[in-house]
């Protein structure tokens, strides 16, 4: 399927400068120097077959919000945030993303491919992501944004109206999401070319016949899952004709 071309070779899909602006240069080595096949594969671990395919997508898109849910109680946990805005902030954030998890398992019914106990999060990853305020909330901004680019790349192949729905109704709360916790950092509310995790040569020209601080860009679904894997926090491997 046309949305799956990538227009690299994957090489520096991510922007290594911007993930050293921040702090976060854990992200992305991996892809800085391989295109995995398979995602942070571990032994044990459920692998994650996503198709290309309404299923696969929405399945997918729950696997980003899993990951989100995830982050932020341990976030929270680590004690690492102690402004009670923030606390508040990223506690109203984490409900948010529980709830749509809860919403994407109901739309997904019995097409659900996994179940949360079947994600094996890697703690030493997730632990370097909470380790101080600072990793924290650019952590928060990066797994935000990446969840726009990646339900508006997805948008397009969706041909389900009930699944579109579901992504469209999200998608602009996890740009609020962006923004918030971007005002926190008193950082732009909106993300620049140059914090991109993908940068513009790598962007696919099919799925970005616009560009501009006007518009969002849209990745891939292995652009996202690239990306899913330079947070080193999910030790399930991923495969399937979606990410291939
Ligand atoms: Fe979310
Ligand atoms: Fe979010």
């Amino acid at each position: 399927m046309t949305f799956l071309a990538l227009s690299s070779g994957g090489r520096n899909l991510l922007s290594r400068r911007n993930l050293m602006k921040w702090g976060l240069c854990g992200f992305g080595a991996a892809l800085l120097t391989t295109v995995p096949k398979t995602v942070m594969a571990q032994v044990g671990a459920k692998t994650l077959t996503f198709s290309a395919d309404d299923v696969g997508i929405l399945n997918f898109a729950l696997l980003l919000e899993e990951l989100e849910a995830a982050f932020y109680p341990a976030a929270l946990s680590s004690g690492k945030i102690t402004s009670p805005r923030e606390i508040d902030y990223l506690r109203a954030i984490g409900n948010h993303e529980a709830a749509h998890v809860k919403f994407l398992r109901q739309v997904l019914g019995s097409n659900v491919l996994f179940q949360t106990a079947d994600l094996s999060l890697n703690q030493a990853g997730l632990s370097a992501l909470i380790s101080d305020r600072s990793k924290i909330l650019n952590t928060a901004v990066i797994l935000e944004d990446l969840g726009v680019h990646a339900y508006n790349g997805a948008g397009p192949s969706l041909t389900n109206p009930t699944y579109l729905l579901a992504a469209g109704s999200i998608v602009s709360v996890e740009g609020r999401h962006a923004a918030g916790v971007r005002s926190l950092l008193n950082r732009p509310a909106t993300e620049a070319d140059s914090e991109r995790l993908v940068r513009d040569t790598n962007l696919n020209a099919e799925l970005n016949p616009v560009k501009g601080q006007a518009y969002d860009e849209l990745y891939t679904p292995r652009q996202v899952v690239e990306a899913v894997g330079s947070f080193k926090i999910l030790d399930n491997p991923i495969n399937g004709s979606l990410v291939a």
